[in-house]
C-alpha cells in the first residue's frame, strides 16, 4: 500500500476561481484520510488528481516517493469510487464486480470466489443477477466499491459513497468500510461533507474552504484544537457559539469585554490574551459547555428562551440575551424549560476559545503569539 503525499498542488479551471490553492498533504501507507469540505471546496477535484484524470497547474504528487504527477492513470493502480458508482450498464452486477479481475486473466473459481466474499461484505449478494438500470442509487454506489476491494488497489479513493443511503445503512456501510481498509491495511482517502462522517471514520481528516487546506489533524484535534474559526465553526453540531470582544488588563487579571458582560479568561487564556489588549477578538464556547444554573454568580448571564428543539438526548436550546446576542446550548431534557423563559446561563470558561476577528480568524494559542 502507498504514501501519498501532494506537494504545492494548485488547479484552477479556465475563468473560474481556484478548486485547489497550493495543497501539501500527505496520507500515510495504510491510512484512512477523510477529506471534509462545504460543496464547491476542491474535494473531488483533488481526488481526480490522485487518480490522473485530472491535472495540476502546478506541484507535485508522489506515492512513495515516486513522481506520479505525469504518470498515466492506468498505471497508478488506484480505484475510484464515485457517487453514482459508473458502472457497466449491460453487465450485471456480478460481472461488473469481475471486471477488473477478468481483466488481469485471473482463473474462473478465484474470481467467483472473490466476488462473493466481497458481496457478501457489502450486504449485495441478492443482487448478483441484477443488471445496473434495476438498483437503487445506494446499491449501485455499493457494487462500485465492490469493484474497487476486488482490484486491491494501491490506493482507494472514495468519493461520498455512501451519499444516497438511508442514515442505517450508512452508519452501517461506513463501519464495514473502516473495517475493511483496516484488514486490507489499504491506504485510503475518503470524501464527505459530512463533518459527523468525517469525525467517524478518520484517522486523520483534512478540511478544505476554496481549494485551501485549513487544518489537518486527527478527529480530536481538530474538535478541541481548531486552528481557526472556520474549522471550530465546521465539526460539532450545533455549532460553536461565537461572541465578538475585545481583551482588557485589569489589576493582573485578563477580562473578555462583549455584550454579555466582562468575562473573566482562565489562567492559560490569560497569558495569550494578554498580548492582545485593545485587539478585536471572538470568543468561541461549545454549546455542550454551557449549562443552566439557578444561582447567578458575577460571571453568568441571562437569556431568553426563544427556541426548544428535542433531540432525544438531549434538548438544544435557542437563547437571546437582552444585547440580542443568540446563543444555542444543550441542555437535559428532564429539565423544564419553555419559550420566552428567562434562564441563569454558565459558561465553562476552562471550554473558551479565542480567535483573531479578522476574516482568516486565527485561534489565539500561546504558540501563535508573537
Ligand atoms: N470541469 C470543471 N470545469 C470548471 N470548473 C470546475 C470543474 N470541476 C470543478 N470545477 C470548479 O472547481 C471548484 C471545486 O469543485 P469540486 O468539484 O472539486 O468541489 P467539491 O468539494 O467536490 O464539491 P461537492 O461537495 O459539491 O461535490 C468549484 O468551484 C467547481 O465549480
Ligand atoms: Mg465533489
Amino acid at each position: 500500500m502507498a504514501q501519498i503525499r501532494l506537494q504545492n498542488l494548485s488547479k484552477r479551471f479556465d475563468g473560474t476561481v481556484p478548486a485547489l490553492q497550493d495543497v501539501c498533504l500527505s496520507v500515510e501507507a495504510g491510512e484512512l484520510l477523510v477529506v471534509v469540505g462545504p460543496s464547491g471546496s476542491g474535494k473531488t477535484t483533488l481526488l481526480r488528481i490522485i487518480a490522473g484524470l485530472e491535472t495540476p497547474d502546478s506541484g507535485r504528487l508522489y506515492f512513495d516517493e515516486k513522481d506520479m504527477t505525469d504518470v498515466d492513470p492506468k498505471q497508478r493502480n488506484v480505484a475510484m469510487v464515485f457517487q453514482e458508482g459508473n458502472l457497466y450498464p449491460h453487465l450485471f452486477v456480478r460481472d461488473n464486480m469481475a471486471f477488473p479481475l477478468k481483466a488481469r486473466r485471473l482463473p474462473a473459481s478465484q474470481i467467483s470466489k472473490t466476488v462473493r466474499k466481497a458481496a457478501q461484505m457489502l450486504h449485495i449478494e441478492d443482487l448478483l443477477d441484477r443488471r445496473p438500470h434495476t438498483l437503487s442509487a445506494g446499491q449501485r454506489g455499493r457494487v462500485a466499491l465492490g469493484r474497487a476491494m476486488v482490484r486491491q488497489p494501491a490506493v482507494f479513493l472514495l468519493d461520498e459513497p455512501l451519499a444516497n443511503l438511508d442514515v442505517e445503512l450508512r452508519h452501517r456501510m461506513r463501519t464495514e468500510i473502516r473495517s475493511l481498509q483496516r484488514s486490507l491495511g489499504a491506504t485510503m482517502v475518503y470524501v464527505t461533507h459530512d463533518q459527523n462522517e468525517a469525525m467517524s471514520l478518520a484517522d486523520r481528516i483534512c478540511l478544505l474552504r476554496d481549494g485551501a487546506v485549513q487544518q489537518t489533524g486527527s478527529p480530536m484535534e481538530m474538535y478541541r484544537h481548531p486552528a481557526n474559526r472556520f474549522v471550530a465553526g465546521f465539526f460539532g453540531y450545533p455549532s460553536m457559539n461565537f461572541i465578538p470582544g475585545r481583551i482588557r488588563e485589569e489589576g493582573g487579571e485578563a477580562l473578555f469585554i462583549c455584550p454579555l458582560g466582562a468575562i473573566g479568561l482562565p489562567a492559560l487564556l490569560a497569558e495569550t490574551a494578554k498580548k492582545n489588549v485593545d485587539c478585536d477578538i471572538v470568543l468561541g464556547i461549545r454549546p455542550e459547555h454551557i449549562a443552566v444554573v439557578k444561582k447567578s454568580s458575577p460571571q453568568d448571564f441571562c437569556g431568553n428562551i426563544r427556541s426548544l428543539e428535542m433531540l432525544g438526548r438531549e434538548t438544544l436550546v435557542t437563547v437571546e440575551t437582552t444585547e440580542e446576542i443568540r446563543m444555542t446550548f444543550l441542555s437535559d431534557p428532564d429539565i423544564f424549560l419553555s419559550i420566552d423563559q428567562s434562564v441563569q446561563l454558565h459558561i465553562d470558561a476552562d471550554k473558551m476559545l479565542l480567535f483573531e476577528a479578522c476574516s482568516e480568524g486565527r485561534r489565539l494559542t500561546p504558540e501563535s503569539m508573537k
